[in-house]
């Protein structure tokens, strides 16, 4: 009963109605304040950024005469099943879920959606970041498969739900990470079938434990007593690169697939703070797998929410979970090498009220050296943000958090950091490095819930600093600029890059900031990367309703924003109920890589093949058709 009520809910949603968040009591308390906040506010995004030394433009104020270097004409918004781009470019899907990777993988079938041998040996379901390695002239393209839809990949049930046992193990195959050398043949971008470097990563997959909390009581399991080997990784949502051409898979939303057996088990408050529940999300993997039986195996669930590192040109080789960069639902690790060598990552744990993380290596990056302890040894910071616009990075440690070890540090990293007053954030989704100049950015995706309750274990959500909208339905983005430069310092001043809104619908703070206009509004940025000429590609996931507050948006879409000027503008507008993920280029700049997650997930597409086919996610190659640099 349970999973039919709940097999079409969002992440979010289901999540939440499985593990209700506690009522906040201090509503009148909030929406005061924000309403006296309305001021600051109008300070942080027309004067506040000017007070800046570090020569960027204020957007509020340069708007007017900001010069135009997109080099192409915005694209309109719409709620098409189909993808637009602007004049002169063009797409076409290079990969799809279910597309075969081996000379003895199973083709898709329309009636079935597979099996859960075809799904394992083709490319996985619901992908997401993404990113492209090249060497001797082969590309090497690895790809998140995030997760799976029940309504679609069980859709040939008519529960929409797995009813086999095969069902089961279908769904734990689509997820994962896939490698497969891709190549331009006869014009377009396609899989290379059979290649050696294909690979599939599942929930299955041997994956060494490492860093600090490697070896720990909490990770050991009786398949694993000694706590040093995982098996699988899933739910990976963004990802990360490292300057030593490895590939890092962020795992986020890994608590819905516990559940217990024992209705009486209870779930530690640790536990409840990561959102595991004694029932999953519908997808029962502990029919199958003991593993995810809460009852039978109380840590497993401690054994996922990291970043798990993969060479992608190696398809034999183990991949590793690194501890040292904390437990959370990561979304992406933003990887940048600092002034004096150490490699910092900038990550967000995407929960309402959850927090922003740096990690800092101890050793430094040397180049065609050894780097394999970079992300093994070094010191994790979780960001908090005055109100004054400066903040300060909190070193996670057993001094500054009162935790045992750093190994317990870094299995209840939401723990530690509430212990230090981070700041709770609007859900932190992507974080980007400006490659121009030491300056980050983070999508602050929504917030239904700031000023109204804080996450099931978590800390108060006040409107505060960069969260500065109660009930926050459209989201922002925040950037910050460690203190001279220094991706290693302890500090850093902030502003908004921009409040995202609907100036139709709207005339107060949820028209948006200045940046935003009726020509290319949009609501919830996920994605977001920098290419090479320093322009930021904004991804959306967010509501495609276009009605009330969202009428205007249309689908969920791609823009491209100038960091100088502030300037927006819409680039890509998705087909009907996906959402716009992963971006990565070609080595030489002509082709754009990106991911349309799961169209269709209310039953209402048939992208990309058409007809009366199955709706699927896939990632498409988008060119401009003078053959020019797109980024
Ligand atoms: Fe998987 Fe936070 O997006
Ligand atoms: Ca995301
Ligand atoms: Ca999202």
């Amino acid at each position: 009963m349970l999973q039919a009520q709940h097999h079409d809910l969002s992440f979010d949603d289901f999540d939440e109605c499985i593990s209700p968040r506690p009522e906040y009591s201090g509503f009148d308390n909030v929406v005061e304040s924000a309403i006296s906040r309305r001021g600051f506010l109008q300070g942080i995004l027309s004067v506040g950024a000017a007070s800046f030394v570090t020569g960027i433009a204020p957007y509020g104020v340069s708007m007017a005469k900001a010069s135009d270097r997109f080099g192409f004409n915005a694209v309109a918004a719409n709620s098409l099943d189909t993808i637009t781009v602007p004049e002169g470019y063009k797409w076409h899907v290079m990969a799809k879920w279910g597309d075969v990777l081996f000379d003895d993988s199973i083709p898709f079938d329309e009636i079935s959606r597979g099996d859960a041998q075809s799904q394992e040996l083709s490319l996985g379901d619901n992908n997401d970041g993404m990113d492209l390695f090249v060497k001797d002239g082969r590309n090497i393209f690895v790809v998140n498969n995030e997760y799976v839809n029940r309504s679609v990949i069980f859709g040939n049930r008519e529960t929409g739900l797995p009813e086999t046992d095969d069902d089961v193990l279908k769904g734990k195959m689509g997820r994962g990470v896939t490698v497969m050398e891709v190549a331009r043949l006869k014009g377009n971008w396609q899989i290379v079938v059979g290649s050696d470097y294909n690979r599939r990563m599942t929930p299955d997959t041997p994956i060494e434990i490492t860093g600090p909390a490697r070896g720990h009581e909490l990770l050991k399991t009786s398949l694993d007593v000694d706590g040093i080997l995982a098996q699988g990784t899933w739910n990976n949502c963004g990802n990360g690169r490292t300057p030593w051409g490895t590939y890092l898979a962020c795992e986020e939303n890994f608590n819905g697939y516990f559940s217990a057996s024992d209705a009486s088990y209870e779930q530690t408050a640790e536990q409840k703070r990561y959102g595991i529940s004694n029932e999953d999300w519908g997808y029962a993997w502990a029919r199958i797998d003991d593993r995810f039986d809460l009852s039978k195996e109380p840590n497993e669930c401690h054994r996922a929410g990291y970043v798990v590192e993969i060479d992608p040109f190696n398809p034999t080789s183990t991949p590793k979970k690194r501890t040292a960069l904390g437990r959370f639902k990561h979304e992406n690790a933003e990887v940048v090498i600092a002034g004096n060598g150490q490699i910092v990552v900038y990550m967000g744990d995407d929960e309402r009220g959850e927090f922003i993380y740096k990690y800092v290596s101890d050793g430094k990056f040397s180049s065609g050296g050894d780097n394999s302890g970079l992300l093994e040894e070094g010191k994790l910071y979780v960001a908090k943000f005055n109100d004054d616009q400066s903040g300060e990075w909190i070193e996670l440690n057993p001094e500054t958090t009162g935790m045992q070890s750093q190994a317990e540090i870094c299995i209840y990293t939401r723990q530690a950091a509430s212990k230090v007053g981070a700041t709770t954030m609007d859900r932190p989704e992507w974080v980007a490095s400006n490659p121009n100049k030491p300056e980050l950015y983070c999508a602050l995706t929504n917030n239904k819930n700031r000023g109204i309750k804080p996450n099931n274990g978590g800390d108060d959500t006040p409107v505060s600093g960069p969260n500065p909208r109660p009930a926050n339905k459209y989201g922002q983005i925040v950037r910050w600029i460690p203190a001279n430069g220094d991706h290693v310092s302890d500090k850093f001043s902030w502003d908004l890059f921009l409040l995202a809104g609907n100036p139709d619908v709207h005339k107060d703070d949820k028209a948006g900031s200045t940046n935003i206009t009726p020509a290319n509004m949009f609501n919830s940025p996920d994605g977001i990367s920098f290419d090479n000429n320093g322009f930021l590609w904004i991804q959306t996931d967010g509501k495609y309703s276009n009605e009330g507050d969202f009428e205007g948006m249309g689908n969920n879409q791609m823009l491209v924003a100038d960091t100088q000027s502030g300037e927006i503008r819409r680039f890509l507008v998705g087909p009907k109920e996906c959402e716009v993920t992963g971006a990565t280029w070609s080595a030489d700049g002509r082709t754009m890589f990106v991911g349309i997650q799961h169209p269709g997930e209310d039953g209402n597409s048939h992208w990309p093949d058409g007809g009366t086919s199955v709706p699927k996610s896939a990632i498409i190659a988008i060119e401009r058709e003078d053959g020019g640099i797109i980024g």
